[in-house]
């Protein structure tokens, strides 16, 4: 371990927000800084409690087994955040900062009501300065809103110092990125006192990231980054899905093509994965606060650039959705279809923005039954998705795969769980309880297609067309080709 090179000794940490980011990154950092104590506090009773019991209020592999190792040891978890505030040497802001729904910036701003709320609380609570670490998403310049909430409203002799640290890791692998990031950005004022503010954060991160990942940087450059990074990384996937389209109107297969651009070693084999489209609480989110600071600064060809990002992943999704009906004999109604994974990707079981929701409510509109199954959803989450209040709208919830494949005409898989690949499980015995024909709907391409359509299935997935010949070749003719 290094020593404290900041004139600014951290000995305790507060968080503010104990969600998929708070709670995961405290755990991370209380399990490498034995010698800080890290106090994780929310407004939000359950959750806290949840943090506080057997069963996390998220899942995520590995983060179990750190917090029952550090918590009541240097982790805890608490509603109470005046004393917890007060006695914190640096605070992180990780609330939520969701799309604004109503007034300026409706449906594309973020919110940063909650950032300001916890500005507030800071400055009414706390008697000695800190370090205040800006950890949510939040749109360019944000630390200097912060800086004047605080400012406003110091008590006498009091003085802060706001950092940006956005967090980069992804849902369903948190522990691990947050054990090994590809870099850490501390953003902040170029002054006497913010170097050193930066130099107490840098010094928490040394106690596990080597020093050469740790970049330091100027505080609006470190914000954009943030909102930057989450662009490139769906327009990645929203341009791998244009290409998908094209695949299955010409037989191309696009997960060839996307091996073939990924040799490319300046363009690299991740995130060129098609699927029914990318989901999650950020992406969505991020990308429309870009779109919205851009036409504010009157950039409006920028703007129109990236909304083009969001605008192909909903042409994704509904694409999908479509293909079903068309497949099915261009008719759904009445007929019972199992969907396979709810979550927005493996390993969670967070639905914010899940392609499955889309997928699912075109169904319903289409007038199918729905039978759902998700390893680790729970029921009332997905009904809440679906704007239902029971399972009577056509609409059931399995516990069991088995249970929600029997008697329906197609599986769909929405959702690439590891445990939904034709090895792990009984897909002849799923055909042998379901009707004929039975599809499946790969929108993650994970089975393997050739057993599939052995055992008798009619299969269909993205960027792929079924049943691909030469013959099929007709539009090239018409094109001159
Ligand atoms: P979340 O909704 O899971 O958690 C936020 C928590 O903050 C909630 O529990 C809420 O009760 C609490 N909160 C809100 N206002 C509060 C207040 N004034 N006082 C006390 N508690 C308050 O959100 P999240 O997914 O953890 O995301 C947090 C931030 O991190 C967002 O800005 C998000 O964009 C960013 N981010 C998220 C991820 C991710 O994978 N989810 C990754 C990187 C960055
Ligand atoms: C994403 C970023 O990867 C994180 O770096 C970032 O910190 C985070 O957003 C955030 O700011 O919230 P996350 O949304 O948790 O993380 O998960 P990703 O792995 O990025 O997947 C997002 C969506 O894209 C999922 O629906 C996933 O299934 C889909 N996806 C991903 C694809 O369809 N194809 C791919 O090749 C990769």
């Amino acid at each position: 371990m290094t020593t404290n090179i900041a004139e600014i000794p951290v000995r305790k940490i507060c968080c503010i927000g104990a969600g998929y980011v708070g709670g995961p990154t405290c755990s991370v950092l209380a399990l490498n800084c034995p010698d800080i104590q890290v106090t994780v506090v929310d407004r939000n009773e359950l959750r806290i409690n949840q943090w506080n019991s057997e069963n996390l209020p998220i899942y995520e592999p590995g983060l179990e087994e750190i917090v029952k190792q550090c918590r009541g040891k240097n982790l805890f978890f608490s509603t109470d955040m005046a004393p917890a505030l007060k006695e914190a040497d640096l605070i992180f802001i990780s609330v939520n900062t969701p799309t604004k729904t109503f007034g300026l910036g409706k449906g594309r701003a973020a919110d940063l009501k909650f950032v300001e709320s916890c500005a507030r609380l800071i400055a009414e609570v706390c008697d000695r300065s800190k370090i205040v670490v800006e950890k949510s998403t939040v749109p360019v310049r944000s630390a200097a809103s912060i800086v004047n909430v605080l400012k406003a409203n110091t008590k006498p002799g009091v003085s802060y110092q706001v950092l940006s640290n956005p967090e980069f890791l992804a849902e369903g692998t948190a522990v691990n990125d947050l054990k090994n990031p590809d870099r850490v950005l501390i953003g902040g004022e170029e002054s006497e006192e913010g170097k050193k503010a930066i130099s107490a954060l840098s010094w928490v991160y040394r106690h596990w990231v080597s020093a050469d990942k740790i970049i330091e940087m100027n505080t609006w450059s470190s914000e954009l980054s943030k909102l930057a990074a989450n662009a490139f990384l769906a327009q990645r996937i929203s341009s791998i899905n244009a290409i998908s389209a094209v695949c299955e109107a010409t037989g191309a297969d696009v997960s060839e093509v996307a091996q073939a651009i990924g040799l490319d070693s300046r363009l690299g084999p991740k995130f060129l994965q098609a699927s029914v489209g990318w989901g999650g609480s950020c992406f969505q989110k991020d990308i429309l606060n870009l779109v919205y600071i851009s036409e504010s600064l009157n950039l409006t060809s920028v703007a129109a650039y990236w909304q083009q990002v969001i605008d192909m992943n909903e042409y994704q999704k509904s694409r999908f959705g479509e293909r079903i009906v068309q497949s099915m004999f261009n008719t759904i109604t009445d007929k019972r279809i199992a969907i396979l994974g709810f979550a927005f990707k493996k390993n969670t079981g967070d639905t914010r923005e899940s392609p499955a929701i889309h997928v699912a409510k075109h169904l319903l509109e289409e007038g199918a039954f729905l039978h759902i199954y998700d390893p680790k959803v729970e029921k009332a989450q997905i009904l809440l998705d679906l704007d239902q209040l029971d399972e009577e709208s056509g609409i059931s919830i399995h516990t069991d795969p088995y249970e929600a494949a029997k008697g329906t005409h197609a599986l769909v898989v929405c959702t690439e769980w590891d445990q939904f690949i034709v090895n792990t499980y009984d897909y002849q015995r799923m055909y042998d309880s379901m009707l004929k024909p039975a599809f499946v709907f790969d929108g993650r391409k994970i089975l393997n297609h050739s057993a599939l359509t052995k055992i008798g299935f009619h299969v269909e997935t993205i960027g792929k067309r079924h049943g691909q010949s030469f013959q099929d070749h007709n539009w090239a003719g018409t094109n001159g080709i």
